[in-house]
């Protein structure tokens, strides 16, 4: 039976748009690389954020596009609870075999980290366990690899344990940092890794849930 996918995101959705290209090229399908590839296919995508263009990407490819804000009116660690588990409702309602924080900012904890061990992968935008962590997010993480005077940098892709950037890595793509580079040229740079290190990422996972299954 093929993976159903469910993506978390925050924003622009560029890669998201790499995930929706991949399936649209049949990097996902069934039998692509080996029989016994189950095959995937994005069931839905989630945003933390109202009105973010990954919203529109989705929709634009026939996708369900939902909107959960986390509720500001309560502290923190109810809020990230209560937030976790809309989303958990909505991936047993998507029958979700993986879920993929595809740069989703908000923090997933309690429930849903149980039901979905081992089917959580996050990108980051650093070579984790360097620059990862509460707060290390966007921009921040470049600006701290260029002041820590880094000469390579790249991004991870790992599943998502209690901790913030904390689970066991999947895949790396490095990049080197350039004399001259800036936060923005950094994060350019490292897009373009993301959108392939992502696919790759998730063709990775549909195989590792099917040799689960057998
Ligand atoms: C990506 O660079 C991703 O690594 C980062 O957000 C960006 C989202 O880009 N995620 C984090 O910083 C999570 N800690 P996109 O919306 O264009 O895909």
């Amino acid at each position: 039976m093929s993976v159903n996918m469910l993506v978390l995101v925050s924003g622009n959705g560029s890669n998201l748009q790499a995930l929706i290209d991949a399936e649209k090229t049949g990097r996902f399908s069934a039998g692509r690389a080996n029989n016994y590839s189950p095959g995937g296919r994005i069931a839905a995508v989630v945003s933390d954020r109202p009105g973010v263009y990954a919203l529109q990407r989705a929709r634009s490819a026939g996708i369900p596009a939902l909107t959960e804000e986390p509720d500001r009116g309560l502290p923190k660690t109810e809020r990230r609870g209560e937030l976790s588990f809309r989303i958990l409702r909505i991936a047993r309602e998507y029958q979700a075999g993986l879920v993929i924080l595809a740069g989703f900012l908000s923090i997933l904890q309690g429930e849903i980290l149980r039901e979905y061990e081992g089917r959580i992968i996050n990108l980051h935008p650093a070579l984790l366990p360097k620059y990862g962590g509460p707060g290390m997010y966007g921009s921040r993480v470049h600006e701290t690899v260029l002041a820590a005077g880094e000469k390579e940098s790249g991004c991870t892709i790992h599943l998502v344990d209690e901790g913030t950037d904390t689970g066991p890595v999947l895949l790396q793509r490095k990049i080197l940092v350039h004399p001259g580079d800036t936060a923005e040229s950094l994060a350019e740079r490292i897009h373009r890794e993301e959108h392939i290190a992502i696919v790759e990422a998730v063709v990775l996972m549909i195989f590792k849930l099917k040799e689960k299954e057998n």
